[in-house]
């Protein structure tokens, strides 16, 4: 089998019917923004299960319009903290956070690719993704700037923007639990046991208050902002903007809030970093570490610069794709998860904002390194950025997912694609 029908493979092989899981065994459930991912693979060759794969993730929104970060579609032992952890009392039992909305953009990606088919599959998501952008103006852009509650949200769990945020959260009386990932994954690969015991303590704190996200905003013990999450946001409203006006819809509201995180963008650049940073909103203090976040400015036209030149420095000193922590401060780890690794749909996402920010050059260079690590090494969640060690995950959804609709293309076919 070649590249392309490897890719194809995996997608079929990780479908459980409607929904994919990022890989067997370590993420046996439905999770958010891998699903969107997922949905942007499956429109290269079956287009209606790519609406359907968004279809399965809204359908599990809040009533408050909240799309959880994971849906328990199944009971599966191999994986914690599971529902009865989480405890949020929905059907099917889902987690109590959420996770960087990129299902608009993607959506936006599968709707380009045939807009007459996807007329109907749009309209009907069109409100369930407004309900779920404004719930992150009404419970996440509290201060400005998108936060979140928990590292998980950020979808980039360990990187070095949330230590300042996690040393105030108290792990010490998480209790006796059992991690299922490190029966899965190298050690090495994962976060640490600090981190876990930090992370499910602010689980228990959302359990303890009925996972009411206004409480757990107000009181929980960890709230930062994510520049990651805030681009991802602005450019979700930015294509929700644009067929919104392509369907009729009344899009003012999509407009205020893109207006509104305009404005915040000053507040979480950071001069002395030269770069957007995360900031801990329950001290003030900024992050101070250069993280994978700050790049997705391109995303949202964002980028000056000093960034620019810091997506270099930091670039140019790893051979493949864009690390996910700066390699010249002492947090870098090359194989540690967020901690260094360069993750070939962070590239992908990334090449989409270089591209409308007219950087050809920076987006060829990308496609080409990511393009390398599959070819090198076949579909893994993550690689280390210098020698290309595979890690993590194997036959992952969305490394499968962007080898269809970016990496494994020439730039010039997928620039066609964009512009139909
Ligand atoms: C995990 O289990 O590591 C996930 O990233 C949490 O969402």
């Amino acid at each position: 089998m070649n590249l392309d029908q490897q890719a194809r493979a995996i997608l079929r092989g990780n479908d459980k019917g409607g929904y994919t899981v990022p890989t067997h065994g370590l993420y046996p459930y439905q999770w958010n923004w891998d699903s969107a991912f997922a949905a942007w693979g499956f429109s290269t060759f079956d287009v209606p299960r790519a609406w359907d794969e968004l279809d399965t993730l809204m359908a599990s929104q809040w009533s408050d319009g909240m799309v959880p970060h994971i849906i328990f579609h199944q009971d599966d032992p191999g994986y914690f903290p599971g529902p009865d952890v989480w405890n949020t009392g929905q059907t099917p039992p889902t987690s109590g956070i959420s996770q960087p909305p990129v299902a608009a953009t993607m959506a936006r990606q599968i709707w380009e690719v045939d807009r007459d088919a996807g007329e109907a599959r749009m309209r009907a998501l069109f409100p369930k993704l407004l309900k779920w952008h404004r719930w992150w103006h009404e419970f996440r852009c509290t201060h400005g700037p998108a936060a979140i509650t928990h590292p998980w949200e950020s979808g980039r769990d360990n990187c070095p923007d949330w230590d300042k945020g996690m040393e105030g959260v108290d792990g010490s009386g998480v209790g006796e639990y059992t991690r299922r990932d490190t029966g899965h994954v190298d050690a090495s690969m994962r976060p640490k046991k600090e981190e876990y015991d930090r992370y499910i303590t602010m689980v228990q704190f959302g359990v303890k208050v009925g996972w009411d996200q206004a409480r757990i905003v107000a009181e929980g013990p960890f709230l930062m902002a994510d520049p990651g999450i805030t681009f991802i946001l602005l450019r979700g409203h930015e294509d929700l903007a644009v067929m919104g006006r392509a369907l009729g819809e009344d899009v003012s509201e999509i407009e205020g809030w893109t207006h509104q995180l305009r404005n915040a963008l000053p507040l979480i650049w950071n001069p002395e970093l030269r770069a957007y940073d995360a900031k801990n909103l329950l001290t003030g203090e900024f992050a101070g570490v250069l993280g994978s976040g700050a790049f997705m400015a391109y995303l949202a036209d964002a980028s000056n610069p000093e960034l620019d030149a810091e997506l270099l420095r930091v670039w140019d000193a790893v051979n493949y794709g864009i690390p996910s922590a700066d390699p010249e401060a002492s947090i870098f780890d090359p194989r540690r998860y967020w901690r260094g690794p360069s993750w070939p749909f962070a590239n992908a996402l990334m090449a989409i904002g270089l591209r409308d920010a007219g950087r050809d050059d920076l987006e060829e260079r990308l496609r080409r390194e990511t393009a390398a690590l599959i070819e090198a090494h076949g579909f893994y969640e993550y690689f280390d950025p210098i020698d290309m060690t595979p890690c993590g995950g194997a036959d992952f959804t969305w490394t499968a997912a962007i080898w269809l609709t970016w990496a494994g293309k020439d730039v010039a076919e997928t620039h066609q694609k964009g512009a139909a």
